[in-house]
């Protein structure tokens, strides 16, 4: 798949806000810091569509970019106060419950990581709640081959206590763009459904 243009819409904090029309819509989501804006900017080829930072906690809003995708902010992040943290779940879940045009959520996973409650729960709930999702394991480059081979392992092992059959799930690194190809054409393959 080629992405002929990629350009930013709107910040919107609420499902209400979000963009009007029904374009398909695919939503990148994970923990703050996990890789969600590079993951994007490697994906379009545009490095300074979504803005990336190394301070933990950037997005707290839904941002619509026209080519089909749509991040959502990072859940969980411990330093946020109580009252916030609420309203961004509430966020969260209003935005994948309501929104018809989402084709699919790719949940971004730290692929240096053990695997947390907070994804988990959430992995959890997308199941139950029948949500379209797979798993974008991020930043590879960080990790060794067999390290990265082990924590993927480890992840898919620990989540199939829960599940009978796995979600899809890809491994890329904005860094070296490892993985691009496959999520495109996956989401390409959504589309032509
Ligand atoms: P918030 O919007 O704050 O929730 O963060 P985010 O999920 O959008 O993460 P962002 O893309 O801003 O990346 C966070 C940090 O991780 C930045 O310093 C990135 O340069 C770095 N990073 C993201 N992806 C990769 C990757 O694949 N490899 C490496 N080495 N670093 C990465
Ligand atoms: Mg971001």
């Amino acid at each position: 798949m080629l992405i002929k243009s990629a350009e930013f819409t709107i910040s919107s904090a609420r499902v209400e806000q979000c963009p009007a029309g029904n374009l398909p819509e695919f939503a990148f989501i994970g923990r703050s810091n996990v890789g969600k804006s590079s993951l994007i900017n490697m994906l379009t080829g545009r490095a300074g569509l979504a803005k990336t930072s190394s301070t933990p906690g950037k997005t707290v809003l839904i941002n619509h970019f026209l080519v089909k995708t749509s991040p959502l902010p990072g859940y969980g992040y411990a330093r946020r106060g109580m009252k916030q943290r609420d309203e961004l779940q509430r966020m969260i879940t209003n935005y994948i419950m309501r929104r018809e045009q989402m084709m699919n959520l790719f949940l971004l996973i730290d692929s240096r990581h053990e695997p947390q409650r907070i994804d988990m729960e959430f992995i959890e709930w997308l199941g139950e709640n029948g949500i379209p999702f797979s798993i974008v394991f991020t930043k590879a480059d960080k990790l060794s081959k067999s390290k990265l081979a082990a924590n993927v392992r480890h992840y898919l092992n620990e989540l199939s206590e829960q599940w009978e059959e796995l979600p899809p799930h890809f491994i890329t690194s904005s860094e070296t763009r490892q993985g691009k190809e496959e999520l495109l054409d996956y989401i390409d393959s959504i589309m032509q459904e």
